[in-house]
């Protein structure tokens, strides 16, 4: 399985084995809406995928992955660190720069940090090097997390960890398949894409920010019951057109309930199936700690699930 070069908050890396089983058998064209991190749609096997968010950083990251010549891309990186003196352990181990492992690297990259930040954020020339600078802030900032305020500027600070082998590796296996793939990135807002264009063997992923959960692109007014509501009803006119679709959510996370979409399955219980899945992930800075704070993470299909499918997710395999 290919992780995500970014640590996206609600990432479902933890549940593709989950998931995945879960989707049809015969995809053409796999839209992975909401794509964030990509998790999903990178490991599902299909000839085309298509990662829509309607983040234009992520999306323009993406494509500046995809698009740069590999080897181009990882000495840009070096470049950025060198320039900036950002630490690099594993060159010269955290003696060299007076730190220690649990502790991190945060002091000593704080003010680095914030001058590529603020350079980035400065900066007018969005080309290829504007989102390189982007992978290189991400790589350094607080849990390798990606956040923009509401001008549009990044503002998570200094984080504990660089570009150490692990991210390198990382990087490096997600450019390697989105580079040998029919992958297309679409910054687009869920409710601007044509619905018609579906055609029978495509299969539409969702996996929209949770309402009733707190996530750093919830902030700034980003979801709320009226997306909630209007994406329910977007999955109804793909369901209408007789295309298949799953959807990730939470129906209820410590004590609160999606009632929009508790209310909706209840009208849909013919049409739709909610699959309950083991929330046994967890985001590295989010611990749940008692187990009634506990979430029932569901997948909502609009298409038959094979007993064999249903046995895996029992067996937990
Ligand atoms: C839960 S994350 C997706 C995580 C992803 N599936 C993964 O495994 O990494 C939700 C994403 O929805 C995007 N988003 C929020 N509102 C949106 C909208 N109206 N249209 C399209 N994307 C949106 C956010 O930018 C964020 O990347």
């Amino acid at each position: 399985m290919i992780q995500s070069p970014l640590n996206y908050t609600g990432g479902k890396y933890k549940l593709l084995e989950q998931i995945l089983p879960l989707f049809p058998r015969k995809i053409d064209r796999f839209f992975d809406f909401f794509c964030g991190g990509c998790n999903v749609g990178i490991n599902s096997d299909c000839k085309e995928v298509f990662f829509i968010d309607h983040n234009e950083h992520l999306i323009a990251l993406y494509q500046t992955f995809q698009n740069m010549d590999k080897s181009e891309l990882l000495s840009w990186i070096y470049e950025i660190i060198s320039h900036y003196g950002l630490s690099l352990v594993s060159r010269n181990g955290y003696e060299f720069y007076g730190c220690e492992s649990n502790t991190g690297l945060g002091i000593y990259n704080r003010e680095s940090f914030n001058q590529l930040r603020d350079d980035f954020n400065r900066s007018k020339n969005f080309d290829y090097r504007h989102y390189v600078m982007l992978y290189a802030i991400i790589v350094y900032a607080f849990n390798n997390q990606i956040r923009f305020n509401s001008a549009g500027k990044f503002n998570l600070p200094v984080g504990k960890r660089d570009f150490n082998s692990r991210m390198h590796e990382k990087l490096v296996t997600f450019v390697d398949r989105i580079k040998s793939k029919n992958y297309k990135f679409i910054c687009q807002d869920f409710r601007d894409f044509p619905v018609e264009n579906f055609s029978p063997n495509d299969f539409v992923y969702a996996d929209p920010p949770y309402l009733i959960t707190c996530a750093t692109y919830n902030e700034n007014g980003g979801w709320s019951d009226i997306g909630e509501g209007e994406l329910l009803f977007f999955l109804d006119r793909i369901n209408a057109g007789g295309i298949r679709f799953a959807l990730s959510n939470v129906l209820s996370s410590k004590g609160k309930t999606n009632e929009i979409l508790a209310n909706w399955l209840e009208k849909n219980s013919d049409r739709y199936t909610a699959i309950h899945l083991n929330y046994n992930y967890s985001n590295s800075n989010y611990h749940r700690s008692n187990k009634n704070s506990e979430s029932d993470e569901v997948l909502v299909v609009n298409y038959k699930i094979e007993k064999r499918q249903e046995r895996l997710i029992e067996l937990d395999i």
